[in-house]
């Protein structure tokens, strides 16, 4: 807990959830803003469910375009081309419908229509500043990255082969709509891996150095949500309930992560999505266990509450038992929702993984720094080898 350096708590200035707050709701937030020119950002994806048209019925007489041209992780050149299309026309409201790859885009153009020159000048901390842009409205269709309420905007850099972070508070969306009904025709593996996600979320912000009791709050509802009806949501789509649960602990994770930030998890997870290409809520969850196994000494009383969150009975364990069974408790929730426990079911082989722990000493600091136990590069060696 960090109880010597508050750290800041923004969260957007409205956040609506529940069954049907689209409809209820979109049209008297975009006339709040007193918008008269609406851009929906979203992909073709979503325009084959019809949400897309389900929305634009939804804003009547507000002048309405759609910009879908979004890459699954946007690359700095992808939001260069979007700005480029989208700065000749006057948005005063900017909508970003879909997962983490379509809100971080709509919340960078945004920001950008208020700014000059190119998205690669802007990615790095506090880079965007001074003044907002188009005020923003996101409408999550996952229920995993929490983009709807952080200042995070992540990017492909292309040529260097990287993932890099605009962070901003200028990048904050002003409104967040979280509906279950937009998430009901996601796939049982996309839910499952958005949702270890939204878990990892949840896990790392409840445990980091960062944590504070705010946070806290928002960390342990999300993963009891999450772990309760993850696989219900997994295993039968049409579940409101689960869907709705799901959509609650990816927000409440949101907001865990965006004031205490992750660990370890996520900083070991980036070399195996990058060159493996598997999505980024399963590299997560290939890691949680062994991370989590890892730093319960950091932190045992937190990974103990953690195994009673997940719904674990640890009445009359010790605190170093039941830290224990958090860490089994979230090896059977993989395995149960058709995650692989091991890295080899990916093809990843040990030869990589010393390069990987030099890479993750090198260039994760930020995010190595926030875990509830240091770690060296032996540590993250042996850490992959135990999920090899
Ligand atoms: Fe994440």
């Amino acid at each position: 807990m960090n109880i010597v350096k508050p750290v800041p708590f923004k969260i957007p200035s409205s956040i609506i959830t529940g069954v049907n707050s689209v409809n209820d709701n979109l049209l008297d937030q975009v006339k709040g803003f007193g918008a008269r020119r609406a851009l929906i950002v979203s992909d073709q994806a979503l325009v084959k469910t019809g949400y897309v048209d389900e929305l634009k019925s939804f804003l009547k007489d507000i002048e309405t375009a759609v910009y879908t041209n979004i890459e699954p992780e946007p690359s700095i050149e992808n939001m260069e081309e979007t700005l480029v299309w989208c700065d000749a026309q006057k948005f005063d409201v900017v909508i970003g419908l879909g997962g983490g790859s379509v809100m971080d885009s709509a919340k960078m153009l945004a920001a950008l229509l208020a700014h000059d020159g190119h998205v690669r000048d802007y990615v790095g901390g506090s880079k965007v500043f001074g003044k907002f842009g188009a005020p923003t409205i996101m409408i999550p269709t996952t229920s995993g990255t929490g983009a709807e309420v952080t200042v995070n905007v992540v990017f492909k850099d292309k040529a260097a082969k990287l993932k890099r972070v605009a962070v901003s508070q200028y990048l904050m969306p002003n409104v967040a709509i979280v509906d279950p009904l937009y998430t009901m025709t996601v796939p049982a593996g996309v839910t499952a891996a958005t949702g270890m996600d939204a878990l990892t979320h949840a896990i790392e912000a409840y445990t980091a150095m960062k944590a504070n009791p705010i946070t806290d709050i928002f960390a342990e509802d999300a993963i009891l949500r999450i772990g309760r009806s993850i696989r219900t949501a997994v295993t039968s789509g049409g579940n409101v309930e689960a869907r709705l649960d799901m959509s609650l602990g990816s927000l409440f994770g949101g907001i865990a992560n965006a004031g205490a930030s992750v660990g370890a998890v996520h900083a070991l997870s980036y070399p195996l999505c990058g060159e493996f290409n598997l999505s980024h809520g399963v590299g997560n969850a290939l890691m949680l266990p062994y991370v989590a196994a890892f730093n319960m000494m950091g932190n045992i009383k937190k990974y103990a509450r953690v195994a009673a969150l997940l719904g674990e009975v640890v009445d009359g364990q010790s605190d170093r038992d039941a830290a224990e069974s958090a860490v089994k408790s979230i090896k059977r929730l993989s395995e149960d929702i058709g995650i692989p426990l091991h890295m080899n079911k990916f093809g990843i082989t040990a030869e990589v993984l010393p390069r990987w722990a030099k890479t993750v000493m090198d260039t994760q600091a930020r995010l190595l720094n926030n875990n509830p136990r240091q770690l060296n590069e032996k540590d993250v060696l042996e850490i992959y080898e135990a999920a090899l």
